[in-house]
């Protein structure tokens, strides 16, 4: 392929990953979007490899490795379950940050094109950032794929002096940069190494640090240092598409990240520091599930729910990550279109951080194909509680959470959460007393106008349309 050619592919792929960001902003175009976006990666893989920059004898072992890699990411995408997608994306970015430390040291190692003066410095500090930026993600990345599948407890682990030890790894980071800006030619190894161990050691003691409420923020914030990360790596390889890939990356993710710190009210810039969490809060009990209990609590079963939905006019469903593990947003679908036909106002109100991943329930009740005009976000409707009768909380405990209102001393406190306890009946459908990813206590189970439908999810909303539709 021509360079020309080559070039205009790579332009042509890059309208194409704009467009895919742009349908990905909106569940009716997302699908698209997606399209989108897989086209602009076939024409970009093609583009590269069959690009000036790769000769024929290089060209075996790129397609060997593209086998290889292939059927490692098809096998993976076909048995994740959807409650491990957040996992899978951690290790993804966790390879991510992985290839620019392993294309940063290739890069400086490789003497076979010598430079000088203001492009030699150039090239250096490139090759130094993108393994600073690389070696954090990497680090961090994986000890969030550790604390999202549950490897790693939830509680954050707070060394003393933390914000001093950031500091002092930061003025050695400094101080090593310049001894390898000043480094002769391949001399620099060593303060590269020494860099490369110390923001390895910070990607670990960032994520550590992080409490289980506030794993959202952290996930979008290693999203976007992934995509610096491959802007990086475009950079050190001369790679115009890779750079603007990673800016889209990069940025979007930034992006992702402030709109999950309103969310979970946070400040952005002390998230950008790597030094938030639990500070001014008491930490979490211990690990999930763990909490006190409060009170008493009054259970209902699925012929007493159906028959308060069945006399409601408005009805709020509020679904979390117990609905994806259970699987239920089909049978959620059904109960739905029944409720509908017989009258009832049914909507669906989404937290910004329900499930383990941005958009999770989005998803779900996508697939399930719950109509996008009854799906709200939580500031939409969260005024609408006191006129509803029935709000039923699917698998779902952080987010509806009252402590967060209620209590300054809660990990939560702060957060804005979906006050279904403000509606007449408030029914919350889960296993157990168990706490949710917070590790935190729910007073909300303790309300007098609450109701508990203890069981799995998909099993008791089973049960609850076999009671809707037979009347019983
Ligand atoms: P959680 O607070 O984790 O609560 C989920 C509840 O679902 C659990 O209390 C569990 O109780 C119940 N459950 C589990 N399996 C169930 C099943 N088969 N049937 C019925 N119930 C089941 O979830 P949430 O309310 O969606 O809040 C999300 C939490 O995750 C927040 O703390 C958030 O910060 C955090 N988080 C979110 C993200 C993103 S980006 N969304 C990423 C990382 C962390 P039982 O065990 O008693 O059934």
């Amino acid at each position: 392929m021509s360079a020309s050619l080559a070039t205009v592919s790579y332009l042509g792929a890059t309208i194409l990953f704009i467009l895919c960001l742009g349908g990905l902003s909106d569940q009716e175009t997302a699908r698209r979007g997606n399209l989108y976006g897989m086209l602009g990666m076939a024409i970009a893989v093609v583009a590269t490899v069959f690009g000036p920059n790769v000769g024929t004898a290089g060209l075996s072992w790129i397609i060997g490795a593209m086998v290889v890699g292939g059927a490692i990411g098809l096998y993976a995408a076909r048995v994740v379950q959807m409650t491990q997608m957040p996992e899978l994306v951690a290790l993804m970015h966790s390879l991510v940050g992985l290839a620019a430390c392993l294309v940063g040291y290739a890069s400086y190692i490789d003497t076979s094109s010598p430079l000088t003066g203001a492009e030699k410095a150039i090239h250096e500090v490139e090759i130094y950032v993108g393994i600073l930026i690389g070696a954090i993600t990497f680090s961090g990345s994986l000890i969030a794929f550790g604390k999202l599948s549950g490897k790693i407890g939830g509680k954050p682990v707070l060394m003393p002096g933390r914000h001093m030890i950031n500091l002092i790894g930061l003025l050695i980071v400094i101080y090593f940069g310049r001894e390898f800006l000043h480094a002769e030619m391949g001399q620099g190894v060593l303060p590269l190494t020494v860099m490369t161990i110390i923001a390895l050691a910070f990607g670990v003691h960032m994520v550590m640090a992080i409490g289980g409420a506030d794993m959202p923020v952290v996930v979008s914030m290693l999203n976007s240092y992934s995509g610096w990360a491959a802007a990086a790596t475009g950079f050190m390889l001369g790679n115009d598409l890779l750079i603007v890939t990673g800016a889209l990356v990069g940025s979007s993710g930034a992006i992702l990240s402030y709109i999950m710190c309103n969310a979970m009210n946070r400040n952005f810039i002390s998230v950008i520091a790597g030094g938030f969490g639990s500070d001014g809060a008491k930490p979490a009990p211990a690990a999930k599930g763990s909490a006190e209990p409060q009170g008493e609590v009054t259970a209902v079963s699925a012929a007493e729910t159906a028959e308060l939905l069945r006399e409601a006019k408005n009805v709020i469903i509020v679904p979390g990550y117990g609905m994806a593990v259970a699987q239920a947003q089909h049978i959620v679908n059904e109960i739905t279109s029944h409720l509908r036909e017989k009258g009832v106002n049914v909507r669906f109100g989404i937290h910004p951080v329900a499930g383990r991943m941005p958009g999770h329930m989005n998803v779900l009740l996508a697939e399930a194909k719950v109509p996008y005009d009854i799906v709200f976000e939580m500031d939409e409707l969260n005024e609408d509680f006191p006129d509803t009768d029935v709000a039923m909380v699917i698998g779902a405990n952080d987010i509806v959470n009252p402590a967060a209102q209620e209590d300054p001393s809660s990990p939560i406190a702060g957060m804005p959460v979906l006050e279904v306890w403000k509606a007449k009946t408030s029914i919350v459908m889960k296993r157990s007393m168990a706490s949710g990813y917070a590790g935190v206590d729910n007073p909300l189970f303790y309300k007098e106008n609450n109701r508990m439908l203890f069981g799995d999810a998909k099993k008791m909303l089973d049960e609850v349309l076999g009671a809707l539709t037979t009347g019983k």
